[in-house]
């Protein structure tokens, strides 16, 4: 068996991992508009969060961030991030971002335009149709590999999933969702495709929920084993989040030869969330 990585951990706009491929559709979308700032929204650690201030303060763009939670002191990780680049960020409570983060994003927009600003509402994860072009493309760069087997990624938002089973890629795409499940990500993969009048592959494409573990955020002690076994057998850095829960779930179903021969890891990121955890490594 071989294992390939993608390095998308490694991209531009301070390691911005997957959310840069998608910010650049959208911040041209948001410049052709003529926006001076963006807002989005994620929890206190969204790495898609974190991504959009520090390229929004790139491109000349004012970020605006709606977070779920209270802010600890001191701050870490990705919060210290969006600090540092001076977002303006709000917060509000788990119950009310579930019921109404649309709701309150609009506030703070209609708030800035009376405050003779021109804002661009980004959704969550940047994961709508114009996000997930920036997927659909970055297939192509796989063209002068020879074939994967299996392509992995893990499933957050929807949008990086989306992008690459609309990008159809000669290969099976297998997304493993780490907090919602998977008819959820199939109505956001429909939703996406009918956004951008593109038919979704009727095969060749599946979710697997069964390493989402307890909650969004939580990993167990046997995701915590792969992230320790990654970072001291390969250097390569996992996150507790995302792409541990789905390289652990990637690795079990490969060692069940589950996955093929050749198999591709999307690397998508998010290494800043491993910052105030110290006490979960083992
Ligand atoms: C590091 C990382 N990997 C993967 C994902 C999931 O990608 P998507 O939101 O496109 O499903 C996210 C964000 O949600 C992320 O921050």
């Amino acid at each position: 068996m071989q294992l390939w990585v993608k390095r998308d951990d490694l991209t531009g706009f301070g390691l911005s991992g997957n959310k840069v491929r998608k910010l650049e559709w959208l911040f041209a979308d948001a410049r052709a508009r003529g926006a001076d700032t963006v807002i989005t929204c994620g929890g206190l650690q969204s790495n898609h969060a974190r991504a959009t201030a520090v390229a929004a303060r790139r491109c000349g763009l004012d970020p605006v961030l709606l977070l779920r939670g209270d802010t600890p002191d001191p701050v870490d990780g990705n919060l210290l991030l969006d600090q540092l680049v001076d977002a303006q960020i709000h917060t509000c409570s788990a119950e009310d971002y579930a019921s109404s983060r649309a709701e309150l994003m609009a506030g703070i927009a209609a708030d800035l335009r009376s405050a003779g600003r021109r804002p661009y509402v980004i959704p969550e994860g940047g994961s709508n149709g114009i996000g997930a072009i920036g997927f659909i493309r970055a297939v192509e760069e796989l063209d002068a590999l020879p074939p994967f087997d299996t392509i992995v990624c893990p499933v957050g938002s929807g949008g990086t999933l989306a992008g690459l089973v609309l990008g159809r890629p000669q290969a099976h795409v297998r997304g493993y969702a780490v907090c919602d499940d998977a008819p959820t990500f199939v109505s956001k993969v429909l939703a996406i495709a009918d956004e951008l009048k593109l038919e979704v592959p009727s095969s060749g494409w599946s979710i697997c929920e069964t390493f989402r573990g307890e909650a969004y955020g939580i990993a167990s002690p046997a995701v915590w084993k792969t992230i320790a076994e990654a970072a001291r057998t390969e250097g390569l850095l996992l996150d507790p989040t995302y792409t541990g829960k789905a390289f652990h779930g990637m690795l079990t179903e490969a060692r069940a030869g589950l996955l093929g021969e050749r198999i591709l890891f999307w690397h998508t990121g998010g290494a800043f969330g491993l910052f105030g955890r110290g006490a979960e490594v083992p």
